[in-house]
C-alpha cells in the first residue's frame, strides 16, 4: 500500500458506501479504463470472475472449446469448466514464453478441420510479458475467433505503444494481493464494447432486471468489486506507474548481478513490448544440474521465498483429457520452462539491501552447487 488507500476507505466509510456499488466503483473503473485506452470497464471480485464473465459475454456454451495458455496460473482455464466448456492449451514460445503463434495456427486448422472452432482464445501475459499478439490477432482475424486477453499480471505493460489488455475484444485485470497493485481481492473486465461491459455489471450483480421487484430471467453471479476496494483501487492506480518502475529495477538489479553467472538466463522482453516485470523470472541451464527446487529449499533455509514457474496447465491432473498443442519437436517449451524456471523475489516493498541478501545466498549457493555438480534430477509432473 502506499499510504494513500486508507483515506480513501475513511472516506467510504464516512458516506455509508459500504456496497458492491458507490462513486470509488465507478471511479475505479473509469480510471482503469482510461489508464488501458479503452471505453469501458467493470469493476469486479476477482480476475477468476472477470474471465468467466467475458466467456459468458461472447456467449460460450457447454461442450465448446476454448483455446488458452498452457503456461499459467489455473484461473485463466477454470472459468472454461465453470461454463462446462473444454479447455484446449496452445504451447509457449521462447520469445515471449507466451502463447506460440504457430500452435495456434496448428490448432485453428486442426479445430476446423474437426468441426470444433473455438468460441474464444484467451491468452495470457505471463509475468507482465506480452505474448506476439500481432501474430496471434491476425491468426483468430482469420478464423474469426474472440481474444479475451489474460493480462491478470501484466497491468502496465505495453505491447507496440498499447497497453496490455486493450487488444483483444476483452482485457482481464487481477488486482489479488500479490499483483503489482491491489484490493486485497478484486479483477475488472475492460473492453472497447461499452454495451458488453454494462452487461457485464448486470451479469455480475445476481442479472437483477430493472424492475422493482427484483425480476430474473438469466443465472446471474454476486461478482462486483465493493465500493470499500474500490477506493483502495482508485488511490493504488495513482502509484502503478511508480510501481512499474520499481519492478523494473528490481529486475535490474538481478540482472546486473547475475546475468554475468554462466546458465543463468532473464525471461525476455520481446521486441516493441515494455514488461511490468511483476516477477522476475529466470532459467538455469540444465547444464548446470542444478535444478530450480534446490534453489528454492536453499533459499528457503534463509527466510528468502522464491517459487517455480507456473506447471503447465495440459499437465495439471485436472485438465489430463483435454488437447494440446505445440510444434517443439521433443520437450514443449512451456514444459522445459517448467522444468528449468525460477521467480526470484520482487516485492516493490523489498529494499535494496535485502535484494542484496537474495542476490548473495543464491550466488553463493549455485558456485558451492556447481562443484559438486550434482546429477540433474528428474523431473516430477
Ligand atoms: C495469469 C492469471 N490469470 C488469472 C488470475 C486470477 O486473478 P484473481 O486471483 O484476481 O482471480 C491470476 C492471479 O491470481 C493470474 O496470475
Amino acid at each position: 500500500m502506499s499510504g494513500k488507500e486508507y483515506r480513501k476507505v475513511k472516506e467510504a466509510f464516512q458516506s455509508n458506501w459500504i456496497a458492491p456499488l458507490g462513486p470509488f466503483v465507478n471511479e475505479f473503473e473509469h480510471v482503469v479504463a482510461g489508464y488501458a485506452g479503452v471505453k469501458a470497464g467493470a469493476a469486479l471480485s476477482s480476475g477468476t470472475a472477470a474471465i468467466h464473465l467475458a466467456l459468458k459475454l461472447i456467449g460460450v456454451q457447454k461442450g465448446e472449446v476454448v483455446f488458452c495458455s498452457s503456461l499459467t496460473f489455473v484461473a485463466s482455464a477454470n472459468p472454461i469448466l465453470y461454463e462446462q466448456a473444454v479447455p484446449v492449451f496452445i504451447d509457449s514460445e521462447k520469445d515471449t514464453w507466451n502463447m506460440c503463434p504457430q500452435a495456434l495456427e496448428k490448432a485453428l486448422i486442426e479445430a476446423k478441420r474437426l468441426g470444433k472452432k473455438p468460441r474464444a482464445v484467451i491468452v495470457v501475459h505471463l509475468y507482465g510479458q506480452s505474448a506476439k499478439m500481432d501474430e496471434i490477432v491476425t491468426l483468430c482475424e482469420a478464423y474469426d475467433v474472440p481474444i479475451i486477453e489474460d493480462a491478470a499480471e501484466s497491468l502496465g505493460s505495453t505491447y507496440k505503444g498499447r497497453k496490455s489488455g486493450s487488444i483483444g475484444m476483452f482485457g482481464v485485470y487481477s488486482f489479488n494481493g500479490n499483483k503489482i497493485i491491489s484490493t486485497s481481492g478484486g479483477g475488472m473486465l475492460v473492453s472497447d464494447d461499452e454495451e458488453a461491459i454494462d452487461r457485464c455489471r448486470f451479469l455480475a450483480s445476481q442479472a437483477r432486471e430493472p424492475a422493482m421487484h427484483y425480476e430474473h430471467e438469466e443465472i446471474g453471479h454476486n461478482y462486483r468489486m465493493s465500493n470499500l476496494l474500490a477506493g483502495v483501487g482508485v488511490a493504488q492506480m495513482e502509484v502503478l506507474d511508480e510501481r512499474v518502475k520499481e519492478k523494473r529495477r528490481i529486475f535490474g538489479r538481478y540482472k546486473g548481478a547475475l546475468s554475468t553467472m554462466e546458465g543463468i538466463h532473464f525471461m525476455p522482453e520481446y521486441q516493441e513490448t515494455k514488461s511490468n516485470r511483476w516477477l522476475t523470472t529466470i532459467t538455469i541451464d540444465p547444464a548446470l544440474h542444478i535444478c530450480p527446487m534446490e534453489i528454492i529449499e536453499a533459499l528457503e533455509k534463509e527466510h528468502i521465498e522464491a517459487r517455480r514457474v507456473w506447471k503447465p496447465l495440459h499437465r495439471q491432473p485436472l485438465f489430463r483429457d483435454c488437447p494440446f498443442y505445440t510444434t517443439a519437436p521433443e520437450v514443449p517449451e512451456s514444459e522445459l520452462l517448467f522444468q528449468t524456471g525460477l521467480c526470484l523475489p520482487s516485492g516493490t516493498s523489498m529494499t535494496e539491501s535485502q535484494q542484496e541478501r537474495v542476490i548473495d545466498m543464491f550466488r553463493y549457493f549455485l558456485q558451492k552447487n556447481q562443484s559438486h555438480n550434482s546429477s540433474f534430477p528428474s523431473l516430477h509432473l
